[in-house]
């Protein structure tokens, strides 16, 4: 790849749920610093397709994406840095979508995580294996190809649970590639290995499905509140903390520099009460995120603002898609029929090749035409005819015949040395196939 070609990042995030500090460490943050990197061209999107497989509350669906496009925005993303935008404005992934659905297995979705977990649930529970699985849940890997190839995303950060999507969509681009000629870029996986996986209150992973979670925007109030709530054990002040397993001090570190860190492992060894931990704790977390609090409740009150934002960024994204989809639609032959250019017929993947009449006059003063192959072998040989007029009549009913004309004209055609009459009707097929 030239210099000249920046890597292009995409992330998407399903419009689920509101964020909480675990997404913020994890996902947000780390994301925002990689925005702003040099020599990158990022790809930020709110994957509200995919949040209809999970969810089938319309209100929800609408309060997550703005809680998200704000919380997004609050933490910086810039979208004049990045393309930010929804993924159901772009009509073209549906269209992709529908596209890769053909190229992919049935059994490489059969194999996929979420949808062998449903399955498995299923058949320990004695039920049939599909029950309750939507169609959605099973096609999901095929709608998250679609959103990685359309914009011909090298470089996908994704945690370890995500790998064999991004490894589903390489076998997509490669068999569409095959099939169709080289059009897809074979994205690859980017693990954040050093992300801190955040615990929660009670102290397992931060997670919306196990309740622990503390919403990072919550009002100051509450956020002390909660970080209140964080499970401590029964040992009482004076008594020295262990730091080890401590969900409070794993969260701090995520939030502390280096020096912080080590002065609250110092007072954790000399037996700081467990309100006061928590205390610093809040502070150290509300320190980071009131300025963002703001910002995001201004964006929160102006949904009109970030729509703006939103809109901005499709048109942007398709700017890039809708080429590139034309592009698609015409190499897997989804085409306009009335133009006629030259098609790929027996031809591989996107090379175009095309026969040949050619008409011409020899010295006895009779006029002759011949078919040439693609590669300008002699196919057929004419007879030779009275008027030029003549000659032409017979290409084009050749032309429009095929085999039929060619059988018709025994007598005033002659197949050339070791071509086969299969040959010739391939040949002549070209002629009579719609053309874009
Ligand atoms: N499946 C991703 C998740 O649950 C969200 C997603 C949808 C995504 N489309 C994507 C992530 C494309 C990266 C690229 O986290």
């Amino acid at each position: 790849m030239s210099p000249a070609t920046p890597q292009r990042f995409l992330t998407g995030i399903t419009t689920t749920g509101t964020p909480h500090l675990g997404n913020f460490v994890g996902s947000i943050r780390p994301s925002v610093a990689a925005s702003r990197l040099a020599g990158v061209q990022s790809f930020y999107f709110l994957a509200d397709y995919h949040a209809l497989i999970k969810c089938d509350e319309p209100a929800r669906i609408q309060r997550s994406t703005l809680e998200i496009a704000a919380s997004w925005l609050a933490a910086g993303l810039d979208p004049e840095r990045v393309t930010f935008y929804r993924q159901s404005d772009i009509p073209e992934i549906p269209e992709l979508t529908w596209l890769l659905t053909c190229v992919t297995g049935k059994g490489v979705l059969n194999r996929a995580h979420a949808y062998k977990a449903s399955v498995d649930k299923n058949q320990a529970g004695g039920n049939d294996p599909d029950a309750d699985v939507t169609a959605g849940l099973f096609m999901y890997p095929v709608l998250m190809g679609a959103d990685i190839l359309m914009f011909r995303t090298h470089k996908v950060p994704v945690g370890r649970d995500q790998i064999q999507h991004i490894e589903m969509a390489r076998d997509m681009a490669q068999r569409f590639n095959h099939l169709y000629g080289e059009h897809l870029v074979l994205p690859e996986a980017v693990i954040e290995e050093s992300v801190a996986l955040l615990p929660g209150l009670d102290g397992r992973k931060m997670s919306k499905s196990y309740d622990n979670t503390i919403p990072l925007f919550a009002p100051r109030e509450q956020l002390r509140k909660l970080i209140g709530g964080i499970v401590t054990d029964s040992r009482a002040p004076g008594e020295p903390k262990e730091t080890e397993g401590s969900a409070l001090f794993q969260i701090y570190q995520a939030f502390a520099s280096e020096q912080e860190t080590s002065a609250l492992r110092q007072a954790f060894a000399e037996g700081v009460a467990w309100g006061d931990a928590k205390q610093t704790l809040f502070e150290r977390i509300d320190r980071e995120v009131a300025p963002m609090r703001e910002h995001y409740a201004a964006l929160l009150a102006d949904p009109g603002s970030i729509e703006t934002i939103l809109q901005h960024g499709a048109a942007k994204a398709r700017q890039t898609a809708s080429p590139f989809m034309a592009e698609l639609r015409h190499a897997v032959g989804l085409r306009r029929l009335a133009a006629a250019a030259p098609a790929e017929k027996n031809s591989k993947a996107g090379k175009v090749e095309a026969p040949l009449f050619k008409q011409y006059r020899e010295p006895d003063g009779r006029f002759y035409f011949k078919l040439l192959d693609a590669r300008a072998r002699l196919l057929l040989q004419s007879q030779g005819f009275d008027a030029p007029k003549d000659a032409a009549l017979a290409i084009r009913a050749l032309q429009s015949g095929g085999a039929e004309a060619l059988v018709a004209m025994h007598g005033r055609v002659t197949l050339a040395p070791d071509v086969q009459a299969a040959e010739v009707e391939a040949a002549l097929n070209y002629f009579s196939q719609p053309a874009d």
